[in-house]
């Protein structure tokens, strides 16, 4: 059986496309799958109730193509039947795809007893799966779907783990509103193309809250992170990609007496996290959204 987590990123989401870095922590919840000889392959996806028969053309469902893609980077193409099970909601800018898409390969892998791989490998593999959904992913979901923790993230370079000082406590809210990251990183894409000096200059400042918020993380300083992660969701909201729905839980959240709230992951719908300081206020957040009629639950890091 095998395992990939899901992600929330603290800061830094769509500037880390542009190469610029981003914080995220793991979730202590994502993918199981396991797989087994069989006479053609298929995937069977719970509790979507999804069957899915690798298809590589054009017009196949994303899920089929990225399952063809995935069995393609075998020298010998198996022929198995993967199960996989799923804790986290799609498209809610928690990793869904990302963490689905490794725990498929690593359960082929084990399958075909191909456990040596490296981490690299096996991320620069599971990169043809999210490519489908994501069409120029950063990377960062599926990096820490294959190595978990809280971390710094820069496409193109390997993780820096991040030592917290004191564990950090998160409320994942999820707005109900489905959100295709695809779309959103175009949209993004779009502003660049139209303005790019207006937009590095705001993916600056956003890289700017990072940098501090590691600071912030390591010196246990939650206070300050909670502010920095307000300001770049104002950040974010100044390229679009917050909604109605989630300005109205991010304030909720803050209301409640969280130190800080933000989207997390692409936006336009999907979820926010709110910092806590402890079990009391992740309460009053929790009450707070359920009176939205959202669903939600509590994260937390561990010390390294
Ligand atoms: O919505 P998610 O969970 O796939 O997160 C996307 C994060 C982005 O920065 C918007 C895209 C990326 O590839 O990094």
């Amino acid at each position: 059986m095998s395992y990939a987590g899901g992600k929330a990123i603290l800061l830094g989401e769509h500037s880390v496309v542009y190469g610029h870095p981003a914080l995220a922590m793991s979730l202590d919840r994502g993918v199981h799958a396991a797989a087994k000889s069989a006479p053609t392959s298929l995937l069977s996806v719970a509790p979507w109730n999804a069957e899915i028969v690798p298809d590589d053309r054009d017009t196949a469902l994303p899920l089929q193509r990225a399952f063809a893609k995935v069995l393609a980077t075998y020298a010998e193409v198996p022929r198995v039947h993967v199960e996989a099970q799923v804790q986290i909601p799609a498209g809610s800018g928690l990793g869904c795809s990302a963490a689905l898409g490794v725990a498929v390969l690593k359960a082929i892998d084990e399958f075909v007893g191909l456990n040596a791989a490296s981490t690299a490998t096996v991320i620069e593999r599971s990169l043809v799966w999210e490519r489908v959904f994501h069409g120029n992913p950063s990377g960062i979901d599926s990096t820490l779907a294959v190595s978990p923790g809280l971390c710094m993230f820069r496409r193109g370079e390997a993780l820096t783990p991040v030592r917290a000082r004191k564990p950090l406590r998160l409320v994942v809210g999820d707005s109900g509103e489905p959100s295709a990251t695809r779309g959103m990183v175009e949209e993004v894409a779009r502003q660049h193309a139209r303005n790019p000096a207006r937009i590095e200059k705001l993916f600056e400042g956003i890289a700017a809250l990072v940098t501090n918020a590691k600071m912030s993380i390591e010196q246990g300083d939650l206070k300050d992170l909670g502010k920095l992660m307000d300001l770049n969701h104002a950040l974010l909201n100044a390229l679009m990609l917050s909604t109605a729905r989630l300005e109205e839980m991010c304030a909720a959240a803050r209301h409640a007496g969280a130190l800080g709230a933000k989207l997390t992951g692409a936006g336009g719908g999907g979820c926010m996290i709110a910092l806590v300081e402890d079990d009391e206020i992740a309460s009053r957040v929790e009450s707070e959204l359920r009176a939205l009629s959202c669903t939600s639950f509590r994260v937390q890091s561990h010390l390294s």
